[in-house]
């Protein structure tokens, strides 16, 4: 069985199949075949393991845009675009064993591509580079030189800049290991690209396992020193996509401490501790619990857009630790979250405001999505205490965020 199941190869398996029968009938079947794999490509959930390839639309310079579909032998069904690594969809059983669709997203590229999208800038479902998260002013300075980067959120660098990694199309090529089966995503940003220095080549890997994970590794190399803090930017709503809001999803954050931000989101530099804020998700608590506090903190983010710092209890720099857990009870969705990244970025989806519509014809509103970006602290490049983000010539980044997806009636906190 070839690994993908595209049009070109369903229709030779078809007419190879066919050959002693006459030519009307070949082409009927033919005609069959690429009909049928159109339907697979955006078909519900299958039964077993497999990927599946087909047209997602072209770019405005003619470039096709494709996706991939993949689904695992528990019928968990994941599709993915190469145009910024963009997860569509993402459908997952509740405790029922009903499936739904828990990424927040588009079935169309052109809502990727639309002036209406691109003003919201919610980077759905997106990889996220050079740079995820933000850069006070635009501005570092490394080895002695300025650089400048485009000032995309007020005064500051936001998630790689005006086309980061989340509008560029990537180079995919999908496979099947022990592990599962996955997607491979190159991209080359080359040297002087949205301001960075060096040309950086990057590879992420999506694979989509039988024990219901999806794991994310990232890998870079650079020929200068650049900063780098490379991250994927799914929204959840385990109730599944268009439902209302994420309030009533608990969460716990494997963290003792966060940066607390100015009003325009950089960190202070402070590391603080979340003993008695409503930035303590040490237990499993409902987000919407404290989430309209009087906290001067939670008014600048308008809800949760902080960086928390994980606690790593000295675990080595490669060793995944639990990050974040998210369990919703009506479905009994849960997620759960580790990473070998230091952070994790909580956005508790306070800039949806309900203008953008999702697959279902239902409008995204407030606090309708929860995302989770493990990562490096925001403005890394101009803060000595935080740790760095600096990718030198020679080196390799590696970053690995493995998401596993479950459903159970109960949880302990
Ligand atoms: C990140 C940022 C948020 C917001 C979203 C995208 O999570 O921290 O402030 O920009 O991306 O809307």
């Amino acid at each position: 069985m070839p690994l993908i199941n595209t049009q070109v190869d369903a229709q030779r398996h078809s007419v190879g199949s066919t050959l002693l029968l006459s030519a009307a009938i070949a082409l009927l079947m033919f005609s069959a075949a690429q009909a049928q794999s159109e339907t697979e490509a955006t078909a519900g959930n299958g039964a077993g393991n497999g990927v599946e390839k087909s047209v997602f639309g072209h770019l405005p310079d003619g470039r096709q845009v494709d996706v991939y579909q993949f689904t695992n032998a528990n019928g968990i069904e994941l599709r993915v675009t190469n145009y910024g690594g963009i997860i569509l969809s993402l459908k997952t059983p509740n405790v029922d064993g009903e499936f739904d669709d828990i990424a927040l997203g588009f079935d169309s590229l052109e809502a990727y591509l639309s002036d209406e999208y691109r003003q919201a800038n919610p980077y759905f479902g997106a990889l996220i580079g050079r740079y995820g998260n933000r850069i006070a002013g635009g501005q570092f300075s490394l080895n002695g030189e300025s650089y400048s980067l485009a000032t995309n959120d007020g005064s500051n660098h936001l998630h790689g800049g005006d086309q980061g990694f989340d509008k560029v199309l990537w180079q995919a090529e999908p496979f099947e290991s022990e592990a599962g089966t996955g997607l491979v995503l190159r991209y080359t940003s080359e040297d002087g690209e949205e301001g960075y220095p060096g040309r950086l080549e990057t590879e992420v890997t999506y694979t989509l396992t039988d024990n219901d994970e999806l794991m994310v590794d990232y890998r870079a190399v650079t020929d200068k020193a650049t900063p780098i803090n490379l991250t994927q930017h799914s929204y959840f709503n385990l109730k599944g996509e268009g439902s209302d809001t994420i309030l009533d999803h608990q969460l716990m954050i494997n963290a003792p401490g966060f940066t607390p931000v100015n009003d325009t989101l950089i960190p202070s530099g402070e590391l603080r501790s979340v003993d008695g804020t409503p930035f303590d998700f040490t237990q499993l608590t409902l987000i919407g619990e404290r989430i309209e506090q009087d906290n001067e903190q939670l008014a600048y983010g308008g809800g949760y857009d902080h960086n928390f710092v994980l606690d790593r209890d000295n675990a080595a720099a490669d060793e995944l630790v639990l990050a974040a857990k998210v369990w919703e009870p009506a479905s009994g969705r849960m997620v759960e979250i580790t990473t070998t990244e230091p952070a994790i970025q909580f956005y508790s989806g306070n800039f949806l405001n309900g203008d953008l519509t999702g697959k279902q014809g239902q409008t995204y509103g407030h606090r309708s999505g929860f995302a989770l970006e493990t990562q490096h602290y925001p403005d890394s490049p101009n803060q000595e205490a935080f740790p760095s983000t600096i990718l030198e010539p020679g080196d390799t980044y590696r970053s690995r965020t493995v998401y596993r997806f479950s459903a159970q009636p109960n949880v302990d906190s």
